[in-house]
């Protein structure tokens, strides 16, 4: 069964993955919130009773980890965090309705009675299990306490997350080579009871579940191989001290797994807001259960489809399991709604390569907001700067060329000269009907933006505002209003009010994306009240006949100023690569490459079995990025006498869209494998961390061999 489409008469909700409060925020943790404050923005434009909510991850190793190599209470460390995270959101004009946190009263209250409710309807069961354990310091290994190799695809692993590889949850005792990060040592095992929770219960569920999901194509695609076969039971339950207890009295020295009280987050910051401005304007039942009431049982049943209010949640891509099969079982199992829409976000790269805190290759919020730049230049950026499944690299030098090419040059332009012209000659909005032409031109990019938001299409809804403003900037060029003034005035008078419409229409559409630079162009209109009151409707009511002369929307980002920030971004990054090799003994200093090189193959082959390895000179046609693999890419590579699919391990270290052209040297006879359910026939040949990928200095045809 499908649902009405959005905007609906009931209630919605739209929520952002909870940042864990444990560190500053950089550009990467910025995109989800910033795609969610516009998508909720977009649908209380559009008319939708939405709350828009989120909080701090107080619990878990990611936060009791950090906390200890501070030396400091979890608690304190976590509040001074969220505290922090408040202060930035506001600074980039992320306006959650409700901000609150996983270790308040109403998230632990309403934590436990989850896990009461699953005990009630039988979805919890104790097993023994093996759990990692430190010897030496005689202590438990949770999660990010064990490192390790993941299981599923081999990559490097934190205890409960393939972070760096297939992004699957891992269960406690599911590493492999588990190795403790508070000593170093290899992990032991112990054995421990611990509660669980049945997914298995709700297998037919999540099938039909994500059926009925909306949002982005990898949230409900993904999660289909996961639920193949029997589903695994989910380790609800931690040994630590930090976290929400386990309700029941012989528990006591459990705590619940971090994932299990950060989504119901989700739920209690909805309850708070509802609590805030009363039930009558927003009942946080309504949306979160069915008809207002809880529902049991595994299986859903499609007349609830409809009774209940609008759930979206938006994340970053890497934990779409978590939330398209662990939480929508976690609300079934407690009689709740389902989600409504998932929408997993790309990654953001920086210049081309992956972001990484560790070799200090990001930029962080208030770094960002040190360099002078108004926060709607960054949110336009991000918003609008792939599809959202995507993932975006920023560059200070694509920033300077998108904010002075599509903002200043284009928005900012075309609503500056409209108002500038209007106010000399009129002093204000001319006495003039809007034209017919424009008038649709409006109704057109109205309809685009109701379009845009059934599609959850936020980059989309992103660009509106500046596609309006370039047929404004045709429109003025086409029309000359300059030379119409003296003798056809009321022409002129025509097309400056067609001018004022259009950057009204500006105003009202750009306030989801660019919710300060709206509100400054509306005061530039001489509108009163603020455009974040206004709905779609208002977008061709008559705009005021005063205003005052209006000042530039957007300011031209210097040439100078982004070669600083280029600058100090890249001594970062080199000062950072020398923290990681210095200290590594005398022989790395000795080394000028600064690289540890592996010493050279002391086995040699002979020149028949070199012969037997055909390298070719070829060139990447296409890069495609493949779907669930971080680092994974799909080319076609022409080799002159074919073309060739190769899957290759380059995408956060290249731009996808710079490979298409690049000349590469590849194993021709490298055995065919299967990765992610692509054939791979043939290997590209890179050199070091960094995949620095071999070609030829002249142009040998495609095909050469390599001798
Ligand atoms: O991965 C993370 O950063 C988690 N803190 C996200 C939690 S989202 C929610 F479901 F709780
Ligand atoms: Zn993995």
């Amino acid at each position: 069964m499908s649902h009405d489409q959005l905007p609906t008469e009931r209630p919605a909700v739209v929520t952002c993955g909870l940042p864990y409060a444990n560190g500053n925020l950089h550009v990467g943790h910025l995109r989800t919130y910033v795609d969610g404050d516009l998508f909720s923005r977009a649908l209380k434009r559009a008319g939708q009773n939405t709350a828009f909510v989120c909080g701090s991850d107080m619990h878990g190793t990611p936060v009791a980890v950090n906390a200890a190599k501070e030396g400091v209470d979890p608690k304190e460390f976590a509040l001074r965090h969220h505290e922090q995270y408040i202060e930035r959101f506001e600074q980039f004009n992320i306006a959650f309705d409700n901000y609150g946190h996983t270790h308040d009263e109403t998230n632990t209250e309403l934590t436990q009675s989850f896990v009461e409710s699953w005990i009630e309807n039988d979805h919890i069961h104790e097993k023994e299990i093996e759990v990692a354990w430190d010897a030496e310091e005689e202590q438990p290994l949770p999660d990010r306490y064990v490192e390790g190799t993941c299981p599923y695809c081999g990559e490097h692993a934190r205890g409960d997350e393939c972070d760096d590889g297939c992004q699957r949850h891992l269960e406690p005792g599911e590493i492999e080579n588990p190795v403790s990060t508070v000593t170093g040592n290899p992990a032991e095992y112990r054995k421990q009871p611990h509660k669980f929770l049945k997914l298995a219960d709700f297998q037919s569920y999540l099938q039909g579940f994500l059926n009925r999901l909306e949002g982005t194509d990898n949230a409900r695609n993904q999660p289909r191989e996961w639920i193949e076969g029997e589903l695994e039971d989910l380790c609800i339950t931690r040994d630590m001290d930090w976290g929400i207890d386990y309700p029941g009295e012989s528990e006591e020295d459990l705590v619940l797994y971090v994932w299990v009280d950060a989504p119901i987050e989700y739920v209690s910051s909805t309850k708070q807001y509802s609590e805030r401005v009363g039930t009558d304007t927003y009942d946080w039942e309504q949306v979160w259960k069915i008809g207002g009431e809880s529902q049991h049982g595994t299986e859903w049943n499609d007349e609830w489809t409809d009774k209940s209010g609008e759930i979206i949640h938006i994340i970053g891509r890497d934990i779409i399991q978590h939330h398209c099969v662990f939480w929508p079982a976690m609300l079934r199992g407690a009689g709740y709604n389902e989600p409504r829409g998932v929408l997993a976000t790309g990654f953001v790269g920086i210049d081309g390569k992956a972001l990484s805190t560790s070799r200090n290759r990001a930029i962080w919020a208030e770094e960002y907001l040190d360099a002078g730049f108004h926060p709607d230049l960054f949110r336009y950026y991000i918003a609008t700067g792939s599809d959202l499944e995507n993932d975006i690299d920023f560059s200070w030098d694509r920033f300077a060329e998108r904010v002075n090419g599509e903002l200043v040059g284009n928005l900012g332009n075309f609503c500056y000269r409209a108002l500038l012209f209007a106010q000399r000659n009129y002093g204000g909005t001319p006495d003039a009907e809007t034209s017919e032409e424009i008038t649709a031109e409006i109704e057109n990019a109205l309809e685009q933006f109701r379009e845009a938001l059934r599609e959850y299409d936020i980059r989309a809804i992103g660009n509106i505002a500046v596609e309006l403003a370039a047929v404004g900037n045709e429109y003025i060029q086409r029309n000359e209003p300059w030379n119409l003034v003296d003798d056809q005035p009321e022409k002129a008078a025509q097309v400056i009010r067609d001018c004022v419409q259009l950057s009204k229409a500006c105003a009202i559409l750009m306030q989801p994306v660019m919710p300060g630079k709206a509100e400054a162009l509306w005061t530039s209109l001489g509108e009163t009240g603020a455009v974040v009151e206004t709905t779609l409707g208002d977008a061709l009511e008559t705009p005021p006949t005063e205003f005052a002369e209006p000042t530039e929307l957007f300011s031209k980002v210097e040439s100078e100023h982004v070669e600083s920030l280029n600058e100090e971004l890249r001594e970062r990054v080199e000062a950072a690569e020398q923290d990681s090799t210095a200290g590594e003994g005398e022989d790395s200093e000795a080394d000028s490459t600064d690289v540890d090189l592996e010493p050279l193959e002391e086995e040699r082959i002979s020149f028949e079995e070199f012969q037997g390895v055909d390298m070719r000179v070829g060139e990447i046609l296409d890069a495609e990025p493949i779907e669930g693999a971080d680092k994974l890419l799909k080319l076609d590579v022409d080799l002159g006498v074919e073309t060739r699919q190769v899957v290759a391990g380059l995408r956060e270290l290249h731009e996808v869209d710079s490979l298409p052209g690049t000349r590469v040297i590849v194993l021709a006879n490298m055995e065919k494998a299967e990765l992610f359910g692509h054939e791979s026939n043939g290997m590209v040949l890179a050199a070091g961390e960094e995949a620095d990928l071999l070609t030829t200095h002249e142009d040998a045809p495609l095909g050469t061999r390599v001798k």
